[in-house]
């Protein structure tokens, strides 16, 4: 990428372009001092600019004297431009961990553009630093190659994102930020508007809604790479504002999207040097959620959660037998090599299992000495040699094994066996290379909200439902499934969409069954309605996880790796400042009072 060096600039070449071939050029660099060490009356500095670093060497009789002061006072992090030669370093003194280690440039001229304090932390990767001085110094943090590389990885996405997309019929369309609610189940962000007291917009959630009035619209192909607003519990996966690839489509049906996103996926993927088997896996939502607890399963490995629930109906284990008549579900993983473990450390994961909602967990150790199998637990002479045995065959016990039970609703169990797994693989350093990619499908078109006591939308309200179920969405609801997909890729929601409700009559229903009062449904969602009732054409769309598809392809824990101005865990920015106090001046122009 040296195209961008060209007569505009202060420079004619990079700092990390430099190779033998090109001894004896002249060259003029610019970037930024970032080891300099005195040799006894040579100069040396490694000058980095964002394609790598080269070795400048400074030798008072290459240079006028006034330049060699110069040298000699350089600190860390000056921002320089340098004239030199391009010298062969000679065999003995070849870094071969540099690119440019087989050369250096012998300074004619040293200019300092500018100087520079002492930086609050050293310019290295993987450095030790906390992320809140990284974030208070972020422009400082970007210096470090890793994070140029990852934004650079971002920019080389979303560009081929748009270039396979553009090459589909798509056309980019903006939507308002300042915009209405729009229920994606986060908090919104309010932003009080002066000319109309007492009256706020919403930033938006994400431009579902906008989307489909494009479709509404005529536009057919829409994609927008979409910045969304959240006012959510943070996690490592979540910003308060993050980016999607928003995209819709007419006249399609399920299988198109996702036939088309796979193409679009793979030429991706291929941009940032990924390959990947396709089509895609298409794993039912009921089958992820029995076999792995969690509708974005990590399938790079197995562990998967096994069902006992007939196996122990009845048995001497109270907590177990009970459970089953309550309804509930018995189900366990099998932590292959866990089995040795001491009977502390085995204790200790039920604080994992308790902080998903577990009530206990129970266990059985069997070591690697133990070829009968005969077991170590608390809970083996109540279940008896009969159902232990029955046990040990489903979960395909072997000598080395630990299993961890759940006896609870199926959601708990799930989730609590789900995080298990996931604590598992990590404690055992389960190999979880590469990237798996995979379709979850027909999720539950609506849940129960225990907390609200009302039923929410398992993907949002506008999700279609397929006509079969039309009837059960006043009589049965939680029995309704939807045209909703998910695209996981790693163990994390990468996208999510579905085809819409395109009659107005179903989508007034399914506001209802949310609670949708009739008087309120004019007010939150009649430009919907109305848009419905003239000619919506059949429609569906997707947003992906521009963030998280990111930090997953840079191999990176958290998103705030991939995006260049990151907030806290408590959603604020340390090197601005936000969010700030304001003038009572301006909350009285907006017509507002602190409480
Ligand atoms: P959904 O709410 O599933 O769907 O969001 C789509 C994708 O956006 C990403 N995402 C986030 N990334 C970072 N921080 C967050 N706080 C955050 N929240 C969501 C995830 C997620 O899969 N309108 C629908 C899409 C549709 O139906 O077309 C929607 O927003 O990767
Ligand atoms: P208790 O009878 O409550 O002492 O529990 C006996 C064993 O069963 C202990 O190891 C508990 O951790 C475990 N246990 C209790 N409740 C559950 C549950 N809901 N699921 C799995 N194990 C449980």
């Amino acid at each position: 990428m040296t195209d961008y060096i060209n007569e505009f600039c202060m420079h004619d070449a990079t700092c990390g372009e430099l190779r033998k071939s090109d001894v004896g050029r002249e060259v003029t660099l610019c970037g930024w001092a970032w080891h300099n060490r005195d040799h006894g009356g040579l100069i040396f500095c490694d000058l980095r600019d964002r394609t790598g670093y080269t070795q400048v060497v400074v030798d008072p009789d290459c240079v006028p004297e006034e330049d060699f002061h110069k040298a000699e006072h350089l600190g860390r992090e000056y921002a320089l431009q340098i004239t030199g030669t391009v010298r062969d370093r000679g065999a003995d003194a070849v870094n071969p961990n540099m690119a440019t280690g087989e050369i250096e440039v012998l300074a004619s001229k040293v200019n300092v553009l500018n100087e520079s304090v002492t930086p609050p932390f050293s310019i290295e990767d993987g450095i030790e630093t906390d992320e809140t001085t990284r974030m208070k110094w972020r422009y400082m943090d970007l210096r470090r190659p890793e994070m140029y590389q990852s934004l650079r990885l971002r920019h080389t996405v979303a560009q081929a994102m748009r270039a396979a997309l553009n090459e589909r019929g798509f056309i980019e369309v903006e939507t308002p930020i300042l915009a209405n609610s729009t229920p994606e189940g986060a908090r919104d962000y309010l932003v009080p508007s002066r000319p109309n007291p007492g009256k706020f917009y919403a930033l938006p959630q994400s431009p579902q809604q906008f989307k489909q009035m494009l479709m509404v619209g005529g536009v057919e192909r829409y994609y927008q790479i979409a910045r969304c607003f959240r006012d959510e519990d943070l996690r490592a996966d979540r910003q308060p504002e993050f980016t999607q690839v928003d995209i819709e489509m007419s006249f399609v049906q399920e299988t198109d999207v996702m036939d088309l996103m796979e193409g679009v996926f793979k030429e991706v993927l291929a941009a940032a040097g990924v390959q990947h088997e396709f089509p895609l896996q298409r794993m039912p939502w009921k089958e992820a959620m029995d076999r792995f607890g969690c509708d974005r399963p990590d399938v790079r490995f197995g562990m998967e959660l096994v069902e006992l629930t007939d196996i122990v109906r009845g048995c001497g284990f109270g907590v177990f037998s009970k459970a089953v008549e309550a309804g509930n579900v018995v189900k366990c993983i099998n932590a292959k090599g866990a089995g040795n473990w001491s009977r502390g450390d085995i204790e200790k994961l039920a604080d994992v299992a308790a902080a998903n909602g577990a009530k206990g967990m129970a266990w059985i150790a069997y070591t690697d000495a133990d070829a009968e199998l005969a077991g170590k637990s608390p809970i083996i002479k109540f279940l008896g040699d009969e159902v232990h045995g029955a046990i040990k065959q489903a979960a395909g016990v072997e000598p080395g094994d630990l299993l961890l039970f759940a006896a609870d609703t199926y959601d708990t169990a799930s989730a609590v066996l789900s995080a298990l797994r996931l604590h598992m693989a990590e404690a055992l350093n389960i190999p979880r290379e590469g990237h798996a990619l995979l379709w979850v499908v027909d999720f539950p078109m609506f849940k129960y909200d225990e907390e609200e006591k009302k039923y929410a939308a398992e993907h949002h309200p506008f999700t279609m439902i397929p006509e079969a179920d039309w009837d059960k969405i006043e009589t049965d609801p939680l029995a309704c499934s939807s045209y909703s997909y998910d695209i996981v890729m790693d163990g994390f929601e990468m996208g999510g969409g579905s085809i819409r409700i395109h009659n107005a009559e179903l989508q007034k229903r399914v506001l209802r069954r949310l609670g949708v009062e009739d008087e309120q449904m004019e007010e939150k969602f009649g430009h919907l309605i109305h848009a419905l009732e003239l000619g919506a054409p059949p429609h569906g769309g997707i947003a992906l996880g521009l963030d998280r598809l990111v930090m997953l392809l840079a191999g990176k824990q958290s998103i705030r790796d991939v995006i260049a101005f990151p907030k806290t865990s408590s959603a604020s920015d340390p090197m601005t400042g936000a969010p700030n106090a304001v003038t009572g001046r301006q909350l009285k122009e907006v017509s507002l009072r602190l409480l």
